[in-house]
């Protein structure tokens, strides 16, 4: 029987992915119980069977953010970077691409080449938009430039028993779009609750992360305000998300929220941290053992001589 959630986890994910700060009361304790009966992720260096998912984690092509002389080198450099890591993909054949935002720097280019881009990936894509993409406030006019492009700003895909679920996370800074930020919420919730009920296992991405070291870190451009951060991550817990994988930060980055990986990857633009251009490549098995390994698609030249 499909299990409805409580009116008070309807409002932790309204909270969560809102304005507004967290709930008291909610039964963490029952969450947490709940959350202990399911398996969690555990890195391997090599998986001993077939993955039952393999995910192309790419992050931040952002067209036109590279360092570069001018603004028109930067986009061509990306833009190379880019096609060459669309090659790779379709060389890999991964069940999915997922793009964690950040498709280009300036929202009003994202029609440019990405209409053609999009024609050449082979499998499978999910996109979660971006900073840059649908900047803060949202308005539904961006909105509609990205969706012209990507089709949705917001969308889940079921594959071999899992269910990958990208948001939009521009929506937990203040938007007066009540209507957009409404429905992301209502499908949200649903998208969760169904992908548990229904015994499927589900990773949930975005392009910012909820938090970029620590969950009590303060407030800044790379987070979620720390208001909702713990209601949205436990609301993930209590519906056995397994994994989170995100962009925005252009440094690599692991770490976990009770068990749940929080995944960053590098660019083909700029990695903060010098890493050379690609992506990660996503590999889970049945027991949830994974590996999520750096693929190259361009040394940071730049980087090396620095
Ligand atoms: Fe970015």
């Amino acid at each position: 029987m499909t299990k409805r959630l409580s009116r008070r986890e309807f409002l932790t994910t309204i909270e969560a992915i809102g304005l507004t700060a967290a709930l008291d009361g909610f039964n963490w304790s029952r969450a947490a119980d709940e959350a202990a009966e399911t398996i969690r992720p555990k890195k391997v260096d090599a998986l001993e069977v077939a993955p039952s998912i393999t995910i192309a984690h790419c992050c931040d092509p952002q067209l036109g953010f590279g360092e570069a002389n001018t603004p028109e080198e930067a986009y061509a450099a990306d833009l190379a970077r880019l096609l060459k890591e669309v090659e790779l993909l379709n060389e890999l054949k991964p069940d999915l691409v997922l793009y964690a935002g950040d498709m280009t720097n300036r929202w009003q280019e994202v029609a440019k080449d990405w209409p053609e881009i999009l024609k050449s990936i082979k499998a499978p894509l999910l996109v979660a938009p971006g900073n840059h993409d649908i900047p803060d406030p949202v308005k539904g006019s961006v909105v509609k430039v990205f969706t012209d492009v990507f089709g949705k700003e917001y969308d889940s895909i079921v594959l071999n028993g899992w269910k990958i679920i990208a948001i939009n996370s521009q929506y937990v800074r203040p938007t007066e779009e009540k209507t957009l930020y409404d429905a992301q919420v209502e499908w949200f919730r649903r998208e969760l609750e169904d992908a548990k009920t229904s015994g499927l296992r589900s990773i949930v991405a975005s392009h910012v992360p909820p938090f970029v070291k620590t969950l009590d870190e303060k407030d800044e451009y790379f987070n979620f305000p720390s208001t909702l951060r713990q209601s949205f991550l436990d609301y993930l817990v209590a519906n056995d998300a397994t994994f989170y994988l995100a962009g925005h930060t252009h440094t690599t980055l692991e770490r976990d929220y009770r068990g749940v990986p929080i995944l960053n990857g590098e660019t083909t633009s700029r990695n903060f941290d010098r890493r050379d251009f690609g992506f990660r490549l996503l590999k889970i098995d049945e027991k949830l053992n994974f590996t999520w390994d750096f693929v190259e698609v361009q040394k940071n030249v730049a980087a090396a001589k620095s």
